[in-house]
């Protein structure tokens, strides 16, 4: 059990990746590792290697026998296989033809001015509160939850409630947890769009609640949606605020410069690392990448956070410039066929914060240095407990 890299790798600070991956990147970028959970690997640490990977419709998130199949971690998201084998390709094609037009660029930018009303109530709210404060309870937290409320229609009311089985959920350690907490959501969602067929809103789980689909798909769906529609911008907010604060120079270009916004978040996007977790994929059928034999059923890690640094698409790639200027999109909303459905949501909510911040509170500083910002412990998307910050 020696014989291979193991992950997860040791990480050094917040937002400096662990070194190993750099090293493989440069000697080996599709490479054999062993998982926390002992099973074996294809560690993908190279851009252009993850980005095939990701258009590859020979990879996929299902296996024939998921219960004997390699696995990355234990947690129940994306630790290991989901969906039915056979069905995979139809019923994410589904997926994305219901929900997509829900999620699109122009629905998402019709709500960019409700989304910058929330971003400068919180923000003034913030200033009310005084230095010091904590801007993640304070901001990152309610804003995509607010948020997410109001597109699925979920009570804000019920926020404590979901907020605690989406941390079960996200447990990386406890497979028998995280199932249960996953199951929780789907049932507590379900219920949520059951009611909506008899009292429907402009909402997307009354959209759901009208859809020709299978109990347990909705459920899958809406549970789904509540969590990756929350956990990631909040992690996002917190390292863009700990990216920029910690790059003083950008947060003044920022400061001068509001137009550089979108760029910024893109930057946030390509660095903002609170997790090295990595995405899975599991080969259909032998695949040749790079050099190497992928095996039907064997699996493949992602590296995403590795691909974004890659050297050879990124000049300089651990600096953090907010005018970074690239044709080749990151991957931190992952790539093709499972692009990530709620990026233009996201977008709009990282632009309004990152907006809005630099402006509002110029003199923003943390409180305690980096390496003394508590985590949340093994939790699949990683993240801060709390931001302390003064201005
Ligand atoms: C900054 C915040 C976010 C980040 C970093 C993020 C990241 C990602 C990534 C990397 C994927 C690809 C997964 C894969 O290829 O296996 C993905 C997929 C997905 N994301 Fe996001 N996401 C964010 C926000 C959101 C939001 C707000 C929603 C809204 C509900 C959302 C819903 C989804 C869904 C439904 C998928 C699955 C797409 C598919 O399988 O076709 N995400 N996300």
């Amino acid at each position: 059990m020696t014989d291979l890299p193991r992950l997860p790798f040791e990480r050094a600070n917040l937002l400096e990746l662990s070194p190993a991956f750099a090293v493989l990147r440069k000697e080996e970028p599709v490479t054999r590792v062993r998982t926390s959970t002992g099973d074996e690997a294809w560690l993908v640490t190279g851009y252009e290697q993850a980005r095939k990977i990701f258009a590859d419709e020979r990879f996929g998130r299902s296996h024939p026998t998921p219960e004997t199949a390699p696995r990355l971690s234990n947690s129940s998201l994306l630790g290991g296989p989901q969906g039915e084998h056979a069905t995979e390709k139809a019923a994410h094609d589904r997926m994305r033809r219901l929900l997509a037009p829900a999620f699109s660029a122009r629905r998402m930018q019709a709500l960019a001015g409700r989304v910058q009303q929330l971003v400068d109530d919180l923000l003034d709210e913030m200033e009310e509160h005084g230095p010091p404060a904590d801007l993640h309870e304070l901001l990152s937290v309610p804003l995509p939850i607010q948020v997410i409320c109001e597109l699925l229609g979920v009570p804000y009311e019920d926020r404590d409630r979901f907020r605690a089985i989406a941390d079960d959920m996200g447990d990386l350690r406890d497979l028998r947890r995280s199932a249960a907490a996953r199951e929780e959501m789907q049932v507590y969602t379900h219920g949520i769009v059951t009611a909506k067929r008899s009292d429907p809103g402009e909402d997307v789980y009354s959209d759901l609640a009208a859809a020709d689909l299978p109990s347990h798909e909705v459920a899958t769906l809406a549970g789904g949606l509540l969590f990756a529609g929350h956990e990631t911008t909040m992690n996002q907010i917190d390292y863009g605020v700990l990216l920029l604060l910690s790059n003083p120079g950008q947060f003044e270009a920022l400061k001068r410069d509001p137009n550089l916004t979108d760029a910024a978040v893109e930057e946030i996007m390509r660095m903002g690392a609170s997790s090295e977790h990595g995405l899975i994929r599991y080969a259909h059928e032998d695949v040749e990448v790079d050099g190497v034999t992928i095996k039907a059923g064997e699996l493949v890690v992602l590296a995403t956070v590795a691909a974004n640094r890659d050297e050879r698409v990124y000049p300089d790639p651990e600096r953090f410039d907010v005018t970074r200027e690239s044709t080749d999109p990151h991957l931190g909303f992952g790539y093709a066929i499972r692009f990530c459905l709620g990026a233009s949501l996201a977008r709009v909510e990282l632009r309004a914060v990152f907006g809005a911040l630099p402006r509002r509170f110029p003199a923003l500083r943390p409180t305690v240095p980096l390496d003394r910002l508590e985590q949340r412990p093994d939790q699949l998307t990683g993240g801060l407990m709390a931001l302390p910050v003064t201005w």
